[in-house]
């Protein structure tokens, strides 16, 4: 299998149902939802540029149009802003519009993570790329070299695939796909899996006492193309989904498929709890919010 050394390409699957947020997401894709003012997509697509991806695939679904919009010029709105002084907040979006490709897909269904993925075959063709979910934020202290760049860096260097991992409380693997690590390296610290270390499988969503590790995927993956042959070898399993983490299994069975534990902070923002929590820990950290949503969650106490 040719491997080409640099990963240029990321997926961004954003085609769910959204089923923890209905009913707000019967009509706006959770993607979309802003975290203080600032769509929860934009922040990954913004780790993807920032980690060299130059090519975005979107996967997204039916009535999320709005995500593809978001990215078109508005004349109107772009004009009035200029006029208004409010250049910077143009900047932003024109800063992610001029340095990259924004492809987007259709999943005809919501089949699961390992079919959105699928979806992006053809644009994929033989090259490795980078899957970001679209409802999962990171924040690093040097965003720059954010947790895609360093997933993207180790896989080129050694020319494999390589998954962000990150530890949780027994009461909380049953909502994440885990990794087994092999019994030799179950319980695992940080300073292990900071250069690494193989995944011999992926459990989805066990509980506590059959889960192989508390390292769990939070949503940050690098893969080798051959990934979308295994992703063509799997049933659907858990849930009735086309599951990524059974391609992952094949995947490492196979060929090099390695953990890392990362420094950054992490937002599920598809999940209510996640959701009040990026906004109002990201609102805290803005100087023209922060005194005001201080005061009244004080006043709350
Ligand atoms: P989730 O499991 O968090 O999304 O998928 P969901 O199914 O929309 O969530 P709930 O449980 O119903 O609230 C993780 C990511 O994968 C995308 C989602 O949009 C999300 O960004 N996804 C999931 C797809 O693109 N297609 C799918 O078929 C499933």
């Amino acid at each position: 299998m040719a491997h080409n050394s640099k990963i240029r390409k990321a997926i961004i699957p954003a085609a769910g149902l959204g089923t923890r947020f209905f009913p707000a997401t019967k009509t706006v894709p959770k993607e979309m939802l802003p975290i203080v003012d600032r769509p929860a997509i934009l922040y990954v697509i913004e780790e993807a540029v920032q980690a060299g991806v130059t090519d975005i695939v979107l996967i997204q679904g039916r009535g999320k149009t709005a995500i593809e919009d978001f990215f078109d010029v508005s004349y109107e709105l772009e004009d009035k802003l200029i006029k208004d002084g409010k250049e910077d907040i143009l900047k932003q979006i024109q800063f992610i519009r001029n340095s990259t490709n924004i492809i987007s897909i259709r999943q005809k269904a919501a089949l699961g993570l390992g079919h959105a993925v699928k979806c992006a075959e053809s644009i994929i063709g033989d090259e490795a790329f980078a899957v970001l979910l679209g409802d999962e934020i990171t924040i690093s202290t040097d965003q720059k070299h954010n947790v895609t760049y360093n997933l993207i860096k180790n896989c080129e260097e050694k020319q494999n695939s390589g998954v962000w991992v990150l530890p949780v409380e027994p009461s909380e693997t049953h909502k994440y796909g885990i990794v087994d690590l092999s019994s030799k390296h179950k319980d695992s610290s940080h300073k292990d899996l900071l250069s690494g270390l193989r995944v011999h499988g992926v459990v989805e969503k066990p509980k506590s006492d059959v889960a192989p590790s508390h390292w769990a995927l939070p949503g940050r993956y690098v893969f080798q193309a051959e990934i979308m042959r295994y992703l063509n070898e799997i049933q659907p399993g858990y849930n009735g989904e086309w599951q990524l983490s059974d391609a992952m299994n094949l995947m490492a069975k196979k060929s090099d498929l390695m953990a890392y534990s990362l420094e950054s902070r992490r937002f599920d923002t598809g999940d209510k709890l996640g959701f009040l929590q990026a906004n109002i820990e990201l609102a805290l950290e803005r100087p023209e919010l922060r005194d005001g949503l201080l005061k009244f969650i004080k006043g709350k106490l």
